[in-house]
Parts: structure tokens; C-alpha cells; sequence
């Protein structure tokens, strides 16, 4: 299907007014996003918070259904959560790791991920091994399989890091995490929405994603994928009255579903137009937004390397649409502010983000502008004359 950019554009208020390249910060949201989630915080005010979930209960079902049919999940296996590293906490807080037992993670780990395996090690003794990449920054399928012993409880990996236009062949890591049968993560905080993310093919046993990013729904929410047949191998890290059920004095029952991820209160105002984006999304097709997604970014690197003294950052063999880059030595916050004066949203990935793979590069800060699937060829002409502007500046930042 061909997009129809100018009625998607249409449909998007925040295009009218800016140049919207923070797309892997938080994306612009649709009207129809917008409108739900204030039609239902108008009525709530009016009926009665409690009175309208009952409600609007099937509607805000609906929720699990999307983002199932977006993963190829089931909804037995969605969670809602607060966002992405929420996600992420509960899943391997929820694992019954052992003193000894390894963790193996990539080098584009996220910061939040690698602190709590740090505090992991410090609180349960397991130990963190990093997977090692190529000259490209793709991991070492080879020496991944190398490093397996019965001692690695889990592999850990990011789809698409924050600082980079990086895709991990994530199948290929699902394959072997099944062949030895160790339990598998993916942080798809960055790639679910942006790219097609199936979770039969990928193999993976637990998936994080976030609403605000590029499935374009309201910031404070996000979700967990858990494979079923995980579920009762693992332990939530605290229990709230949708799951466990107090008895007596000393007693509890816990039910081992996916709700144990979950509290019981909710901003469903948001949760609808969560539901809403991803529906939006699931509507389009993720193919055909990612097909666009691919040909801007393209588009932008290759402009971007054409300038003198722009370095383009992006590792990996297949990129997405975060595209990264450095011009000379002018600091990137300095860049960001100035487009920012001219109504360009861009941002900075700095190095505590993903400092091991910042520090490997000798980097403390990119410049990133990432692509969605409404943005244009027009909107990145004037961002590269801008950048060509900024790069004459380089000689009085030496
Ligand atoms: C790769 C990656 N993982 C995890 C996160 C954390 O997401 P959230 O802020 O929704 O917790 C981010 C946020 O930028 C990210 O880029």
C-alpha cells in the first residue's frame, strides 16, 4: 500500500508546526490520539472515574489485541506498563537468578538495562559478559555460541540502540538462545513501531516496548511481551492485588499470568489512546511506514555525508531511521539549540545512555535526528542546508 504522506501529515497537528526529527525521543501523536484521550478525561470528570472504566472495559481491551497483533503475540502475553525500562525491570526482576549464573549482553546496551544487571551482581552475585561485534557493530553470532555454558541464565540484547542506527539481526540471536534453551530479552524500546517486529520468528521470551516513541502514543506507558510458556519459571518482583490474593495473616495466592506485571491502577485515558496509535499503526501497516522510514534515512545519511567535516555515526550493516553524526568538534547540544531556534527537533544521545559502546567508539555525544514515516524529503533539504551552515562554524569551535 502507498501512504498517503499528505493526509497522514493531515492527521498529525504537530507536522503543521514543526520539523519533526526527535522521532526515537518521542513521536508526534495523530488527532484522532489526542481527541480520545481527552473525550475520556472529560467524561471521567463528569461520571466518575471508577463509573467510566467499567464502561469503557471492551474498548480498553482493545489495547492487548493491537499490540498482540502488532508482535504477533498473543494477548495472554502483554502486559502494561509504565514504559519501556519498567518493562524491562519486571522481566528480569521477575527471573530467579543464582549466585554465578551469567548474563550475556550486547555493547549497545541501554543504560537502565546495564544498571540493574549491575545491581544484579552486586545484590545476587550473577556475572555480566558482553557479547562482542564486528568492525560494524553487528553482533558475533560465532562468538555469541562460544561463550554458552550451562552457567548463562540469559541473553540480553537491543534491537536498535538509542545512540546509533543500528538493527541487531535479533533472529539470529533468537535462534541460539533456542538452541541451547536459555532465556532470551529484547529491549525493542526503539524498534517496535519502527521497524516489523514478529516475536514467533525472533524467538524471544520477553520483549519491551514503550507508547511514546515511534508507536507515537502518550508518554507513561509502555508494554511487556512474556512468552506463555515462561510465565510459571518466573517470580514478580513485587505483587499487586490483580495477581496475588491475600488470604489470612500469613498466606497469599498468586495467579502465574501476564497481569502479574501489571497494577491495578491505570491511566486509562492514556491506555485508550495508546490503543488508539497502535491501531492507527497496525491500520497502515508496518511494512509500508517501514519501507518509508528506510527511504528517508537513507536519503538524510547520504546528504549528511556529502558535507565536509559531518561524520555520520550510524554503526551496523541494516540501519534504521536514527540517523547519528558529529559535525567537527562543535558540541551537539549547541547544534540541537540552534535547530531548535528554527524549529527543528533533533536531540543528543550522550555517552551515559551506552557507555560501553560510546566509550569503544571514543564518543561522549551524537547528534541524532531520527525519521518517522511522516516526515519528507523537503523537511530534511532544509535540515541539511541548515547543517551545511553549521559546519562552516567548525574553525571557531577548534
Ligand atoms: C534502546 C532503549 N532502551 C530503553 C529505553 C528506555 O525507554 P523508556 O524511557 O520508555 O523507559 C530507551 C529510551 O530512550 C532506549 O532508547
Amino acid at each position: 500500500m502507498q501512504l498517503n504522506i499528505e493526509q497522514l501529515r493531515n492527521e498529525t497537528p504537530g507536522t503543521q508546526s514543526v520539523i519533526h526529527f526527535n522521532n526515537a525521543g518521542c513521536s508526534l501523536p495523530t488527532k484522532e490520539t489526542i481527541d480520545v484521550i481527552t473525550e475520556y478525561l472529560q467524561i471521567e470528570a463528569v461520571i466518575g472515574g471508577y463509573e467510566l472504566k467499567e464502561k469503557y472495559q471492551s474498548i480498553l481491551d482493545q489495547f492487548y489485541k493491537e499490540a498482540a497483533q502488532l508482535i504477533n503475540a498473543s494477548e495472554e502475553e502483554i502486559a502494561l506498563t509504565a514504559n519501556a525500562s519498567d518493562s524491562f525491570n519486571k522481566a528480569i526482576y521477575a527471573i530467579p537468578f543464582q549466585e554465578g549464573d551469567i548474563v550475556l549482553a550486547s555493547e549497545v546496551e541501554y543504560g537502565n538495562s546495564y544498571l540493574n544487571f549491575l545491581k544484579l551482581k552486586e545484590e545476587k552475585g550473577i556475572e555480566i559478559q558482553i557479547i562482542p561485534s564486528d568492525e560494524h557493530g553487528n553482533v558475533l553470532l560465532g562468538k555469541l555460541e562460544a561463550m554458552i555454558s550451562p552457567q548463562v541464565k540469559l541473553i540480553a540484547i537491543t534491537h536498535i540502540p538509542t545512540n546509533s542506527g543500528l538493527i541487531t539481526d535479533a533472529e539470529s540471536i533468537g535462534a541460539i538462545a533456542k538452541k541451547h534453551n536459555i532465556l532470551y530479552i529484547l529491549d525493542a524500546c526503539q524498534s517496535v513501531g519502527h521497524i516489523p517486529v514478529d516475536v514467533e520468528k525472533i524467538q524471544c521470551d520477553f520483549l519491551t516496548a514503550t507508547s511514546r516513541k515511534y508507536l507515537r502514543g502518550p508518554r507513561g506507558l509502555g508494554f511487556l511481551y512474556v512468552k506463555k510458556e515462561v510465565l510459571k519459571k518466573l517470580k514478580p518482583m513485587s505483587l499487586d492485588m490483580v495477581t496475588a490474593h491475600w488470604e489470612n495473616a500469613d498466606s497469599y495466592q498468586l495467579d502465574l499470568n501476564i497481569k502479574m506485571f501489571e497494577q491495578w491502577e491505570k491511566p486509562y485515558a492514556l491506555v485508550l489512546g495508546f490503543s488508539k496509535a497502535i491501531a492507527y499503526l497496525n491500520q497502515l501497516g508496518i511494512e509500508n511506514t517501514w519501507k518509508r522510514i528506510q527511504e528517508l534515512s537513507s536519503y538524510l545519511r547520504d546528504n549528511l555525508k556529502k558535507i565536509e567535516g559531518v561524520t555520520v555515526r550510524d554503526i551496523g550493516t541494516n540501519q534504521c531511521g536514527i540517523v547519528t553524526f558529529n559535525i567537527g568538534d562543535i558540541p551537539p547540544e549547541d547544534v540541537v539549540k540552534a535547530l531548535l531556534q528554527n524549529k527543528i527537533n533533533t536531540s543528543v544521545s550522550a555517552r551515559f545512555s551506552t557507555v560501553l559502546d560510546m566509550d569503544k567508539r571514543g564518543l561522549s555525544a551524537v547528534n541524532r535526528a531520527s525519521l518517522q514515516y511522516y516526515n519528507t524529503k523537503e523537511e530534511i533539504d532544509v535540515f541539511v542546508e541548515f547543517i551545511k551552515i553549521a559546519a562552516t562554524q567548525i574553525p571557531e569551535y577548534q
